[in-house]
């Protein structure tokens, strides 16, 4: 395989009790069908909130199997709690030991590593930075060898909070938000051994492309739902949709797509399913 195509979608928010979503879910569906990728990636927050229900976790991995395409998932806050972050940030919903063992009863390791056309890719389990559980040493020693041992092949990471906003060391604007500051020093210094072209997350729920250093960060539209600026400020594209990408061992091509027919709830329904 010399290139290979891949969608990734984030930020579902799926629950059969909370369908409010599922409309947008269904024209992303229809969207990957008609481009039949090769593989796709979901980068968390598949449920609109499986702290509280496990059933939309199940409910998620319905939807993602009737795809009828090969894919890989890695876990949000709202799929297995928030991790505490930067300027004293403690989460409401904490990220747990029963919380992320139930999501990889029904999607697998929160982290894997897929070698594809040349490239590396690479899944994290976001949610376990700063988190102090075992698991999230485990995860990072696992990192380090698995960027080691790239043997050169670029490297597309897939996370779902961000790395950044701008740059690795910066005033950080919203705690939950990036990868906090004290994980991104033994993250960055594990990328350093490697060719890391691309870190790709979701999470913010707005679209961005940018470079910094040799790696594009992308973050991916939500499929679920955006927020008005008086709830969340802006600093990308705030409407709803997927990213598709094409491999090859030249590089990687990035085009979003934005479906016309996605629509944007009503504030009174987001602020019912997503606390902010
Ligand atoms: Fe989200
Ligand atoms: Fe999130």
């Amino acid at each position: 395989m010399d290139t290979f195509s891949l969608i990734q979608i984030s930020d579902t928010h799926l629950s059969r009790e909370r369908p409010d979503f599922v409309p947008n879910f269904a024209i992303a569906a229809d969207h990957i069908a008609t481009a039949k990728p090769d593989l796709v990636v979901h980068t968390g927050d598949i449920a609109v909130e499986a702290t509280a229900r496990a059933d939309d976790l199940v409910h998620g991995r319905e939807a993602m199997e009737a795809l009828g395409t090969p894919y890989r998932c890695i876990p949000g806050n709202h799929d297995v709690g928030d991790n505490p972050s930067d300027h004293g940030y403690v989460p409401e919903k904490r990220v747990s030991d029963p919380l992320v063992d139930t999501y990889e009863a029904l999607f697998g390791p929160g982290h894997w590593h897929l070698d594809m056309g040349g490239w590396r890719l690479i899944g994290l389990n976001a949610q376990l930075f700063s988190s102090g559980l075992a698991r999230a040493t485990v995860q990072q020693d696992w990192l380090a060898d698995t960027l080691a041992d790239s043997d050169g092949r670029p490297v597309a990471i897939f996370c779902h909070k961000p790395l950044l906003r701008d740059a690795l060391e910066e005033p950080v604007d919203v705690p939950y938000r990036y990868v906090p500051l004290a994980d991104r020093g033994p993250l960055a210094q594990a990328m350093a051994g490697a060719d890391v072209r691309l870190f790709a997350c979701g999470h913010v729920h707005q679209a961005r492309d940018h470079r910094v250093g040799d790696t594009r960060h992308i973050w991916c539209p939500a499929t679920a739902f955006t927020m008005p600026d008086e709830m969340q400020p802006r600093v990308g594209d705030k409407r709803c949709g997927l990213t598709e990408y094409r491999f090859s061992p030249m590089g990687v091509d990035v085009q979003m797509q934005f479906p016309a027919a996605m629509t944007h709830p009503d504030v009174a329904v987001l602020r019912s399913v997503y606390a902010v």
